[in-house]
């Protein structure tokens, strides 16, 4: 770690605002973080007050640490700010959403066709049986139906869950016995490299253990156009949504929502086996999410934005839905894999709808970095005007690679650091003020309050490193973790009391920007999705052959990390089979996404004498380095063993 951050601190070099970007940007004075540090409740009412509410609100924030809320007594619905305000205005012909499918399948929606679309769906929704406070699972492809349904669910105030179409049957199954959830909706399946990914086929199997669920919405997405098992049809259960949708009215008024009523719950990896329900609101997060969109994003009326993130993951909850639409955004949404056909196909996609401001992960940069400058190259990405990263620490030279060759050396990149629960953007550079440096997510946005802390609370000042702590509240932060109260406390508010403890570690330089490290807990990010270490652990040892299992992140120069798992075999277990066997389970149990890279069968695992795991040393292995200090362990022995067994398997 220290030679990362003494590499990143020799970082010098420095992008300042174009002249003639901050010449048109929505935030060019400085003078913005001084307003909003002295006053912040006034600062953020100013943002509250460019949305529409039903009835304001009477108190802007009640913090009671660690529980906040925010625009107390406001009456408000997301829906009606995100589409309703903008079909009945000026916006009513403009799109809303380019919905480009993987086959190249081009779908638009007009604002006011998006607010008939999700009226009916809505109504359709009523039809079934959901109602205000019902919560509704959502398992769809990068379709626009799928803004669609959140927004119909935020129409009649029923909270929506949404989870990645990357997920198992048995990560769904989870999830929705957590939330009761009564209704699913989901499509046949959806189009990912050629191929159909099944999500009825997994609803159907989920759902055989998910007894809150009665109803079941299916988007026809396939269809006909390929041969593949669409799973099972149960009557009385499920519903086309081509039969139910388009024969409602459009006639379904927003209900007015308390600012405080939950909007969606997102299941996330924390360090246990079991993933948390972070629960957000509605008032503070449409603030949250439409300012800094504004801000960061810099959005004007004529801007095409694109955001690469799936919709089940928050970035697409704040950043392709919620934050945009509510202010008026014209958002594209791709269904499918980058390189299908051709590793060309998000240049194309930039290229064929102009798209102006582009939001991507690391992860994404360093593969297009691998795959070749010629691939960029021969499409025209003249339109581009900004760009975004996020989901990861950057390294500087894909940071350079991603304004030279895709921002054409004129675009502002924004390197954002946030999380699930932050539900906004906290740390990044504001376009058109800030001063940026490759790899560093620089400061606060305004109203942000962030400390650089040490192991035992200290708040560090000038050039250190440490854990990122908050300070403040803001208004997207979540509200709790669902069904589980005391995790929540526990989780975010022990570590540093009074302070929001965030799981990563930061440095601060000479002049005060912030460098992001990465996770300090036992959350991986892999290729920019959080997976955390005991999740996998608990999927290997499901497993019958499997006695015990300790699972690391190691560094990947392309995902970031790359998960290895060391595994220990019940007696009697044995055979070349089960390395393959076990990651397919993993894979199985969680979804592809959490398949071990590596995966080693060892004799014993090195354990502290009070039996603790020792990772560090098991990273020390995977990544082949010089062992770290061993006299904690009980037996040295088995680090030696287990080191010679990896220098076989690479040679
Ligand atoms: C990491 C994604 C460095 C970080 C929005 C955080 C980042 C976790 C950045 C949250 C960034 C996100 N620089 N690291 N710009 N953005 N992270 O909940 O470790 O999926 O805690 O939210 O991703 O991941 P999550």
């Amino acid at each position: 770690m220290s030679e990362t951050i003494e590499a990143l601190l020799e970082e010098g070099r420095r992008y300042p605002p174009p002249e003639e970007f901050t010449r048109n940007a929505n935030l060019s004075d400085p003078a913005v973080y001084d307003r909003a540090e002295k006053d912040v409740e006034a600062f953020w009412e100013e943002w509250a007050d460019r949305l529409d509410w039903f009835e304001r609100w009477h108190t802007v924030l009640e913090w009671n640490p660690p529980y906040a809320k925010w625009f107390l007594g406001g009456k408000i619905n997301a829906c009606h700010n995100c589409v309703d305000r903008h079909a009945e205005g000026a916006r009513a012909d403009k799109v809303a959403i380019i919905n480009e499918g993987e086959p190249g399948d081009v779908r638009t929606l007009t604002y006011s066709e998006l607010r008939d679309e999700v009226a009916r769906a809505a109504n359709a929704l009523k039809e079934l049986g959901v109602g205000r406070g019902d919560i509704v699972c959502l398992y769809m492809p990068m379709i626009m139906e799928l803004a669609v349904a959140m927004l119909a669910c935020a129409r009649i105030g029923a909270p929506h869950t949404v989870v990645f179409g990357g997920f198992s049957a048995e990560s769904l199954k989870e999830r929705i016995n957590d939330t009761r959830a009564k209704a699913v909706i989901t499509a046949d399946g959806g189009w990912r490299r050629g191929k159909v990914v099944p999500l009825k086929r997994t609803i159907d199997e989920a759902l055989a253990q998910c007894p809150s669920v009665s109803r079941v919405l299916v988007y026809r997405r396939i269809g006909d156009a390929a041969e593949f098992d669409a799973g099972q049809w149960v009557e009385g259960r499920d519903v086309w949504w081509h039969d139910i949708v388009p024969k409602q009215s459009t006639d379904c008024p927003c209900e007015p929502m308390d600012s405080e009523d939950m909007l969606y719950v997102l299941y996330t990896s924390g360090s246990t086996g079991h993933p948390k329900g972070i629960v957000h609101t509605t008032g503070g997060y449409l603030v949250g999410t439409s300012a800094t969109f504004h801000w960061v994003f810099d959005h004007k009326e004529e801007d095409i934005y694109w955001c690469t993130a799936d919709v089940g993951w928050v970035t697409g909850h704040s950043y392709v839905v919620y934050g945009p639409l509510a202010e008026g955004a014209t958002v594209v949404m791709y269904e499918g894999a980058p390189d299908a056909p051709d590793k060309d196909r998000f240049w194309r996609i930039v290229e064929r709808h102009k798209v102006s401001i582009l939001y991507t992960a690391p992860t994404a940069i360093r593969t297009f970095m691998k795959w070749g400058d010629e691939f960029p190259a021969r499409c025209d990405l003249s339109s581009l005007r900004l760009l975004g990263t996020v989901g990861e620490p950057i390294n500087p030279e894909a940071w350079v690679w991603y304004r030279d060759h895709i921002g054409g050396e004129r675009c502002p990149v924004v390197d954002t650091w946030w999380q699930t629960e932050t539900g906004m953007i906290l740390i990044s550079p504001l376009p058109g003020i800030t001063v940026c440096k490759p790899g560093s997510a620089t400061r606060p946005l305004p109203g942000i309050g962030a400390a650089v802390c040490a192991e035992d609370g200290t708040v560090l000042e000038g050039p250190r490193g440490g854990y990122l702590a908050l300070t403040q509240p803001w208004p997207a932060m979540l509200r709790g973790i669902f069904n589980d109260p005391d995790r929540y406390v526990e989780q975010y508010w022990s570590q540093f009391p009074g302070k929001y403890f965030t799981g990563d570690g930061v440095k601060r330089d000479e002049e005060g920007d912030l460098w992001l490290l990465g996770r300090v807990d036992d959350v991986m990010n892999v290729a920019g999705h959080r997976i955390s270490t005991m999740e996998v652990e608990s999927a290997l040892v499901d497993h019958p052959a499997v006695a015990e299992a300790a699972v690391i992140g190691r560094s990947h120069d392309v995902k970031g990390q790359a998960i290895a798992a060391f595994v220990l075999l019940k007696s009697g277990y044995s055979g070349d089979h089960l390395p393959k066997e076990l990651r397919a389970h993993v894979a199985k149990m969680i979804g592809p996404i959490a398949r071990p890279d590596d995966l080693y069968i060892c004799g014993d695992l090195p354990k502290t004498r009070s039996g603790k795991i020792m990772r560090r040393l098991l990273r020390d292995i995977a990544e082949g380095r010089a062992l770290g200090d061993t006299t904690t362990l009980a037996d040295p022995a088995v680090v030696a063993s287990l080191r010679d067994q990896y220098e076989q398997t690479e040679a």
